[in-house]
């Protein structure tokens, strides 16, 4: 099974991951991963995010060519094999952030994402996303990245709320403004009644 975590830059996904690690109730052999992952697409994906200038349709291929990577190599192999997989940003992550960094070249950017995923992407049978407003979010995150900003956070946080109308089934949203201890406990249960 296929777990993912989304958010908002600053949305607290990293603390998560380390409570559900040292969860004793969760499966000591989960496969935790991230997108971007540590691979070389990856590394070309991090080279974009620190390039203002970059084009927002080359970099959507960046972070699509790592995502057909990850299923090929982290995410069927582990899921095959029976074993959780619980993933620091996905897909979603393309439809809501390049849903936004598109926003002024496609009429609907977000179904254009999408529909670039649709044929081969690997969907995950419950998405947990962690819910803060974009002020909150620039001001965790620090605003050390071109998508920091409020108003670019603000974009993409509606990209968000659409993609859990669509599919209310998948998600499971977590409201990741309460404390931490809160937010991990939450994710936590959410993961144990997958289980
Ligand atoms: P992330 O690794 O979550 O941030 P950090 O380096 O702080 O741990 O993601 C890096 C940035 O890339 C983040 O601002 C979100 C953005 N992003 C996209 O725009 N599209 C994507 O598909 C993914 C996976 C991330």
């Amino acid at each position: 099974m296929l777990v993912t975590l989304e958010g908002l830059d600053g949305s607290g996904k990293s603390t998560c991951v380390e409570a559900l690690r040292a969860a004793s109730s969760i499966p000591d052999d989960t496969v935790y991963t991230r997108e971007p992952t540590h691979s070389w697409y990856g590394d070309a994906v991090r080279r974009s995010i620190a390039n203002d200038d970059a084009d927002s349709l080359a970099e959507l291929f960046l972070y699509t060519a790592d995502h057909a990577d990850h299923i090929s190599t982290v995410i069927e192999p582990a899921v095959s094999a029976g074993t959780l997989v619980v993933s620091d940003r996905y897909s979603d992550s393309r439809y809501a952030y390049q849903g936004a960094t598109l926003a002024d070249r496609f009429d609907d950017a977000v179904a254009f994402v999408q529909d670039v995923h649709q044929p081969w992407t690997r969907p995950p049978e419950r998405t947990i996303y962690l819910d803060i407003d974009s002020e909150t979010a620039a001001e965790r995150s620090g605003a050390t990245n071109k998508f920091e900003t409020v108003s670019a956070l603000e974009q993409v946080r509606v990209n968000y709320e659409r993609l859990l109308e669509a599919e209310p089934e998948r998600f499971v949203r977590i409201d990741a403004s309460q404390s931490e201890s809160t937010v991990s406990r939450e994710v936590i249960e959410t993961v144990e009644r997958l289980l």
